[in-house]
């Protein structure tokens, strides 16, 4: 039966310094001075809007996510969160992400982060080498994103999250352990490492870069950097994720674990657990306990977003997860974490039986793709490397 999972707040914020041209993301290249303080006030409006779905829940996690965060100003991040903590309880220990770009950095500005309430930067590094920096569009070299991680820490930030990018245009693989021994210089508690993929609709897909690595010498690139991370003590514990002992990313996990979110912001995406339905959902989308399950995005282009914050207008969609749909749903995220998922919490976060997936998951266990262990269902190395098709068992008929 479908029960109220952890609740997490995600809050787009779309402006870059610069569009690098492999990114995909709702960023846009920001033109004279950007409306700060317009921004956060729209973001309130949108949070007002969404509050009837997650009346008197606790917040959990906080991730400001972009685009470039770091942009904005501690202040307008401040009135953010303290406005926002007004609306909905925060749980203490409550993790407060925000993304930076090391070319946005400035001195002072952690510390006032800091006060604002932030207690976790996650950097876009995406490597320590120039060349390959320059090859990416990056606005920042090496040094400077050195400098960015040693000037939070000085601000007392010690929960730090470092991004890298492999399988680069020009990169082999002793470039690749380079920029991932370059990180773990750093002291981080966590490393993000993730494949570069050419992305409909941006600059690398219309003209891809020469040299970017095959598909077996990127598969080489990931397997020894994971190594070389186990070796310092960061297990790998989702995909593209690493952390060390206690610092996995609660946000993300929340996410990886079915978990609900709102999201406001410039085209940020929502899911929402509704046990006792919605009149909004059609009986089509309600499991046989009257469960609903919402998932909600906003406009994606950030002036029409801004003019209609609050107003049906900044709602994009909002689309019912009908009960066929969910176990795929559940799938593409708890398959992503080697923990697997247990089948009571499939259970309560998608309001169906186990029954329900009976089926597929003999076929993956035959397969060698994942193993059950009483209540417990894990994908093997096998599973774990194939992710795609054991997730595609799981989409309905
Ligand atoms: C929203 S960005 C992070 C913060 C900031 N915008 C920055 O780039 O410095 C999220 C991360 O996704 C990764 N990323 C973006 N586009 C990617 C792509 N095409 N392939 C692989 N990783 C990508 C990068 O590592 C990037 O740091
Ligand atoms: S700075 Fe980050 S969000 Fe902005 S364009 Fe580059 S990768 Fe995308």
């Amino acid at each position: 039966m479908l029960s109220l999972p952890p609740l997490s707040l995600y809050v787009h914020l779309p402006w870059c310094v610069r569009k690098c041209p492999y990114c995909d993301f709702n960023s846009h290249e920001a033109r004279g001075s950007l409306p700060f303080e317009a921004y956060v006030d729209a973001l309130l409006a949108d949070l007002d809007q969404d509050l009837p779905l997650a009346w008197g829940r606790t917040v959990h996690s906080v991730f400001f996510g972009g685009g470039t965060p770091s942009l904005f100003p501690a202040d307008a991040i401040d009135r953010f969160l303290q406005q926002a903590s007004a609306r909905l309880r925060f749980a203490p220990g409550c993790e407060v992400t925000l993304e930076t770009n090391p070319g946005t950095a400035e001195h002072g500005r952690f510390e006032d982060y800091r006060g604002a309430g932030v207690n976790r930067l996650s950097f876009g590094i995406q490597s320590f080498d120039d060349g390959c920096l320059r090859r990416l569009g990056r606005i920042h070299d090496a040094a400077t994103a050195d400098a960015a991680v040693r000037m939070a820490r000085e601000a007392g930030f010690d929960n730090v999250n470092l991004d890298l990018m492999y399988a680069l245009p020009g990169q082999d693989l002793a470039m690749a352990l380079r920029d991932v021994e370059r990180a773990l210089a750093l002291r981080p508690a966590h490393v993000s490492h993730y494949q570069l993929t050419l992305e409909p609709n941006t600059v690398f897909a219309a003209r891809p870069p020469a040299g970017i690595p095959g598909h077996d010498d990127a598969w080489d690139m990931q397997a020894q950097c994971q190594a070389l991370l186990a070796d310092a003590g960061f297990a790998q514990y989702e995909v593209s994720a690493y952390a060390a002992p206690g610092r996995e990313c609660a946000h993300n996990l929340n996410y990886w674990r079915f978990g609900d979110y709102l999201g406001v912001g410039a085209g940020a995406h929502g899911k929402l657990s509704l046990p006792g339905g919605h009149p909004a959902a059609g009986v089509d989308a309600l499991d046989s306990n009257g469960g609903a399950i919402l998932r909600r995005w906003k406009a994606k282009h950030p002036a029409a977003w801004l003019a209609t914050a609050g107003t049906a207008a900044a709602i994009g969609g909002d689309e019912w997860l009908a009960p066929a749909r969910r176990p795929f749903d559940y799938m593409l995220n708890a398959l992503r974490l080697r923990e697997g998922f247990s089948l009571a919490a499939y259970e309560a976060r998608t309001g169906l039986a186990r029954t329900s997936i009976e089926s597929p998951l003999r076929e993956a266990v035959g397969r060698g793709w994942l193993a059950v262990v009483g209540d417990r269902v894990t994908p093997t190395e096998t599973g774990h490397a194939f992710n795609n098709d054991v997730v595609g068992l799981f989409l309905a008929d």
